[in-house]
């Protein structure tokens, strides 16, 4: 009895590739390709998701697709990236984790496409007050901005992002996104100067250039596209347009997501120059000086022009380019001197400029998104990593090197968490098993990065010799690392080429370009000339420095052992670095980015989607069988597949999976106290007429281990069967449950490894219910919104603290060995000058606390205590009669709490229990009055309600900034707090789904 139905007439294939009945690659390959031939573009392996680029609208996004995947189990609905997104989000809620989605796989497979439809996903499920709208709507329109000066046509995508993301976002204690943080890699700013042919620069300075008004092209002193040399490099007639892409809509989008992110007309107004001024530096060609070797502009008026866009002296701009400032000496006896540069020189230290005026440029607008979405606070996270995958091209150079540099990385990941860990876990737990070989490839990703001997290393000591070249580099590189099975030198004439044997396959590097790559140096003359513009663009992007990411202790222990082992090279030992003066190279800052990405990564729970880009004419529905097995074999998926295949899809320690399914066991049931796995071994004794017992399961030493996913379809079903007939026999109440179907499908859809209180719950909470309306009925009238009570509201544990370590470690210090959290929600509560302030409550038997969080601390405490009130102390509650959601604690000797809810309801009904519970019987009492007399720590106060008839403005201080059906008003002495008629005071609440 599954309650989603699956849509089986599209039923082509496995959606899960471990339930392939023949294992071979080739049935791999043609089961994602008769899938792929139906447009069913999905397919899992496992926790996995593998994604194929149907290259056309395949109407499966959006609302109702959302609602379809909302809370499900990855068990009941067909393979989707809305899956994976709700996977994490709902473990990220449940587990209270840290999640990440890593998107891999080559340009073009639609990993940027994937990673926005998780954004949309994640932001259609969460709440919608205002500042969390705010949010999400920076977030998502921060991508067209982003892509806007990131993304370039290039022959594999027409939308192709040139740069890395990873994006966090930051989920507040209720669940809601708060904020978020993008970190961007390596910008591919090569192309701001030229382009492969049929491949286009940055999209914005065709953005710029089409969709500018007259008066705008005037402004900036805008050619046509074919006008510029940065545009028309190396085509004979260059490319100027891209299939699918409007780039005067994209203009028009690209100002508004900039007002979204904060950044105003006079700055965006700073930014079009900037952008002009990058074109028109390609357009300056220098002569060969009247006297010596040096080098002057030809074109004066292009060279006042620019340097009017950029705010600078057009006299300085030509000397920064044509000379070069050396200071030689120290102390006082520094002296500077002026070298003449020649055109070839003039022409390079060009280029450079623009390129990093663009990349800093780049930098800039992550920034200006990440400020207008920066938390203070940090809590958990879901990070999506949209990285490019691995690259082998013809002619594989500094940038190849990095971008493998970081897949390999990412693949060690891999490996260690799905390939490694569970077969270790096997073992561990004694399970007959036959280990699966994979490729470990640490030792190439050891090659790359190891301190003190390895590539990157290497090339940073190479960059510090004066006299260190490309081919001095080729030669240690291969003196060291002939030896390595990651590392081959290659035999030819002309030595310029060395090998890596990447876990994708061989790439050949060429050495070209490498160091001078690495040492990514911009004369100094240049950065000077633009911290001295008046454009205060230039001047902010020049002059900031970004912070190393690295651990300081870390890298302090690296330094030492660096200083001790000593240099590869003995005569490098004078360029020991110290931490200010080393050079900080693109390879260094690349490795330190690697470093910190992966450390986030691994704080986090991960989930792969693995994208396949099926052919590479961007052709809808076509599949190329090579390019796709080429692309099988090095994301991993078949040794992936024999991995999840020959392991099983489900482990649970035998105690949890007892509490989970002693229902439907004849001996287990009403209750098994004996011990789990026995209990276990029991139960599933009696499912031998519909379990392969033999084929399906195996008994760990602690947790039972089962194969495939149907025999816990099984199992799931008969659960809720069995819950479905109990149910029906408690009684009346029911009745109402039995209708409500929801409530099964919620059940099934909770990851089923989780324990669960199951119908327990439901009992408990018809009961609260009823003792709710017992404090509140005939007292106070009923807030229109409260009617809509949800059972799941009753739980309590709102903010899903409790397996918080931290919580429980601070309730137990605070309150001794037994304390437990019994209630955990978010309130307001109004200050000593009548404001509205955040907190959340922690109740446990026997006190409430109110915290305000805060960073976390490397001890792990994210949260401080305000107040600390034991039940003893509480001399009452006191209520308005009218339907808003203020109530002031009253505590004897101390000044009282007034606070705010629209979980009032809940609260006040739990904490009624506890309070009873702890002090012998005793009830805590409660008033309802028409304005509410109370001490705060200035002396006596009040809360005055008003009901009104409408409430016309939007008072800041209004806890419920949506639709409120009440409004607060600060007073000097009071807080006036206007509330609209709510139902009377004699309505009921009924229970109804959520
Ligand atoms: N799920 C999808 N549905 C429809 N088209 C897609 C999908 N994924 C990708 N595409 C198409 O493929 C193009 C390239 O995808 P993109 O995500 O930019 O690739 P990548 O980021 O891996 O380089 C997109 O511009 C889009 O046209
Ligand atoms: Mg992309």
């Amino acid at each position: 009895m599954a309650t989603f139905k699956r849509d089986l007439t599209k039923n082509v294939g496995v959606e899960d590739l471990i339930m392939l009945t023949e294992v071979s690659e080739s049935s791999l390959h043609e089961n994602l390709k008769i899938r792929y031939k139906e447009g069913l573009i999905y397919t899992s392996i496992g926790p996995v998701l593998v994604s194929m680029n149907p290259y056309k609208q395949l109407g499966i996004y959006g609302n109702d697709q959302i609602n379809l995947y909302k809370g499900k189990h990855e068990f009941e609905i067909p393979p989707h990236i809305y899956s994976i997104a709700d996977k994490a989000y709902r473990a990220l809620r449940s587990e209270g984790e840290n999640q990440c989605i890593i998107i891999s796989g080559e340009s073009g497979a639609g990993k940027t496409e994937a990673s926005k439809y998780i954004m949309q996903y994640i932001a259609s499920i969460t709440g919608s007050s205002t500042e969390v709208e705010r949010v999400k709507k920076t977030i998502l329109e921060s991508n067209p901005l982003l892509e806007a000066f990131g993304n370039a046509k290039t022959l594999r995508n027409n939308n192709s992002s040139r740069f890395g993301k990873y994006m966090e976002i930051q989920f507040n204690l209720g669940g809601d996104p708060e904020g978020g943080k993008i970190t961007n890699y390596l910008l591919e700013k090569s192309r701001v100067i030229n382009q492969t042919q049929g491949e286009r620069n940055f999209h914005i300075f065709y953005q710029l250039l089409k969709g500018s008004s007259e008066e705008e092209k005037k402004t900036y002193n805008l050619l046509s596209p074919d006008q510029y040399h940065y545009l028309t490099r190396n085509a004979s007639n260059g490319c100027f347009t891209a299939d699918g892409i409007d780039d005067q809509i994209g203009f028009k989008q690209t100002k508004n997501a900039m007002k979204v992110v904060g950044i105003d007309e006079p700055l965006q107004k700073e930014i079009f120059a900037t952008l002009s001024a990058i074109l028109l530096l390609g357009n300056l060609s220098f002569n060969k000086s009247a006297s010596g070797n040096g080098s002057v502009i030809s074109d004066k008026k292009l060279a006042n022009t620019i340097a009017s866009l950029m705010g600078v002296d057009a006299i300085v701009l030509e000397s920064s380019l044509v000379s070069r400032q050396i200071s030689t000496g120290q102390g006082a006896r520094i002296s500077t001197y002026s070298v003449p540069q020649t055109v070839e020189q003039a022409m390079y230290a060009r280029d450079a400029f623009a390129k990093a005026t663009y990349s800093k440029l780049f930098d800039f607008i992550v920034r200006k998104i990440n400020q207008s979405i920066e938390v203070k606070t940090i809590g958990k996270v879901i990070g999506v990593l949209d990285i490019y995958g691995f690259e082998i091209f013809e002619n594989n150079s500094f940038e190849q090197f990095c971008i493998n540099y970081v897949n390999e990385t990412l693949q060690q990941i891999f490996i260690d968490l799905t390939l490694k860990t569970e077969q270790e876990e096997y073992v561990q737990e004694g399970i007959t098993w036959i280990p699966v070989q994979y490729i470990n490839n640490k030792a190439c990703v050891d090659l790359i990065e190891k301190k003190p001997i390895g590539i990157l290393s290497l090339l940073d000591e190479e960059c510090l010799f004066p006299e260190g070249n490309d081919q001095t580099m080729i030669d240690k590189l291969n003196k060291h690392f002939s030896n390595h099975t990651h590392y081959s030198k290659v035999e030819r004439q002309k030595n310029s080429q060395f090998i890596i044997n990447h876990y994708a396959g061989k790439v050949f590097y060429n050495i070209d370009g490498f160091l001078d790559k690495n040492r990514d140096t911009l004369f100094n003359d240049l950065v000077t000339l633009a911290t001295s513009s008046s454009c205060s663009l230039l001047v902010e992007i020049f002059k900031y420095v970004p912070p190393l990411e690295v651990d300081p202790e870390q890298e302090k222990k690296n330094r030492d052992k660096f200083s001790k082992n000593g240099f590869a090279n003995n005569a490098a030992k004078t360029f020991i670095p110290t931490d200010k003066k080393r050079p900080i190279t693109a390879g260094f800052q690349f490795k330190n980015q690697v470093t910190s990405l992966l450390k986030s990564l691994y704080s986090c729970s991960p989930h792969y989607v693995r994208c396949i880009k099926p052919n590479s004419n961007m052709r809808a529905l076509e599949w190329d069988q090579s390019k796709c097995a080429e692309q099988v074999a090095y994301l991993g998926l078949f040794e992936n597949l024999l991995v999840r295949r020959a392991g099983y899809c489900y482990r649970q320690t035998f105690s949890k999976f007892m509490r989970r399914y002693y229902m439907i066991g004849k001996s287990t049931w009403p209750k098994w106290s004996g011990d789990a796995e026995k209990g276990v071994n029991l139960l599933m004794g009696e499912l031998t007429q519909e379990i392969n017992i033999k084929e399906e399961v195996q008994y760990g030493k602690t947790k039972i281990f089962i194969r495939n996913p149907q025999p816990l379809f099984l199992l799931e079903d008969k659960r809720n069967k069995r819950l479905n007939d109990l149910a029906t026999k408690i009684g009346s109440v029911w009745k109402m449950y039995k209708q409500r179907k929801w409530y099964l499908r919620t059940l099934a859809a909770i990851k089923i490894q989780r324990t669960y209180r199951g119908w327990l719950l439901v009992r408990e909470c018809v009961k609260l219910k009823n003792q709710s309306i017992s404090i509140f009925q005939n007292n106070k009238e009923r807030n229109r919104q409260s009617i809509k009570l949800s059972k799941a509201a009753f739980i309590g544990d709102f903010l899903s603290l409790t397996r918080d370590n931290y919580t429980t470690a601070t309730l137990k210090r605070e309150e001794g060995p037994n304390a437990v959290l019994q209630l955990s929600l978010n309130v307001s509560k109004v200050s000593r000058h009548h404001k509205i302030q955040k907190r959340s409550l922690l109740v446990t038997n026997e006190t409430i606390f109110t915290i305000t969080p805060h960073k976390p601390k490397k001890d792990g405490s994210w949260f401080a205590i305000k107040r600390k009130v034991p039940f003893s102390a509480i001399e009452k509650i006191s209520f308005s009669k009218l339907s808003d959601d203020f109530f002031v604690i009253h505590i004897i000797n101390e000044h009282d709490l007034c606070l705010e809810t629209n979980k009032k309801t809940v609260l006040i009904t739990l904490l009624s229990n506890l309070y009873s519970k702890h002090l012998n019987g005793k009830e805590l009492v409660f008033e309802f009055k028409d304005s509410i007399q109370y001490r705060n720590q200035k002396g006596p106060s009040e809360l005055k309600f008003v009901k009104v008839d409408s409430i016309h403005e939007k008072s800041s201080n209004s806890p419920q900034a949506n639709s409120p059906s009440f409004t607060a008003k600060a007073e000097k002495n009071y807080l006036k707090v206007c509330v609209l008629p709510g139902l009377s005071s004699e309505s009921k609440s009924i229970l109804i789904e959520k």
